[in-house]
């Protein structure tokens, strides 16, 4: 019960890497407030987590839109007062075709939940952790953040972004003792962006894998910090 009485964030908690973060840092204690769009779904990993004697609440929450993410803030104000754990997850990949053939609505969904949405959360968190003097937010990018991937130039684009905000944040925020870190996992068996014909999903990295890196990162001595992890299979899929 290493996070007993933290408060930890996770947002696209409803499914896949988000699910496993939450349930992960609700095993050793931490209330969750779990959010995304899809109410059914996080309630469903809410009274999973309290059937197995966790703590959660599911908050309605979509990332491109401020309104929303400043009711989330005035949950926590009100009924936390604050936050140690921020996990910023949720993302979409609209991977699937060039550049030149993506819509700019479809640049405008991804960049508004990828890049703008981590911002606003920690435009709206940050206070809350600079007030108390301590926390982490943990950023999960990909490794399409560190290298090209074809016919998926705006996510690619969008993760290389989201590293360089980490990287910059980090910064900001050492001087109060609040940590950044930002975690690029490859290839994970969840039906994100679909899964790929001809790759083997048991030898992909699991979901349960990215938590385990995210419950090591959120229990670091205070002295220190892992401000980046690249997670890779240990056999290619
Ligand atoms: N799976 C992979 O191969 C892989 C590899 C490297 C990195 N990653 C990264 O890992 C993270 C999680 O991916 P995953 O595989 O678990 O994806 P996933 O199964 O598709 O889950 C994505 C989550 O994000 C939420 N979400 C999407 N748009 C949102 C919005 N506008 N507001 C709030 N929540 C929103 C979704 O819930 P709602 O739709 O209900 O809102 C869902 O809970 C992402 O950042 C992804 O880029 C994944």
């Amino acid at each position: 019960m290493e996070l007993k009485d933290q408060l930890a964030i996770v947002t696209g908690a409803g499914r896949g890497i988000g699910q496993a973060i939450s349930k992960r840092l609700a095993a050793m204690g931490a209330s969750v407030i779990l959010a995304a769009r899809d109410t059914e779904q996080i309630q469903r990993v809410q009274h999973e987590i309290e059937a197995s004697g966790g703590s959660a609440h599911a908050v309605q929450l979509d990332l491109r839109n401020e309104q929303s993410i400043a009711k989330l803030a005035e949950v926590i104000e009100t009924r936390h007062q604050r936050c140690d754990i921020l996990v910023n997850n949720a993302a979409i990949g609209n991977i699937g075709k060039p550049l030149h053939e993506l819509p700019p609505e479809d640049w405008d969904q991804l960049m508004a939940t990828n890049l703008r949405g981590p911002y606003l959360m920690i435009r709206a968190i940050a206070p809350l952790m600079i007030r108390a003097g301590s926390g982490h937010i943990i950023n999960i990018s990909s490794l399409a953040g560190h290298g090209p991937l074809p016919n998926g130039a705006a996510y690619s684009a969008s993760k290389w972004g989201l590293n360089g905000l980490t990287y910059s944040v980090a910064e900001e925020l050492r001087p109060h003792r609040i940590r950044v870190s930002v975690v690029a996992p490859g290839s994970v068996n969840t039906h994100f962006g679909g899964n790929i014909p001809g790759k083997n999903p048991d030898k992909k990295i699991q979901p349960d894998d990215v938590a385990h890196v995210v419950a090591m990162l959120a229990t670091q001595a205070p002295q220190s910090f892992v401000s980046e992890v690249l997670l890779r299979p240990t056999q290619k899929p």
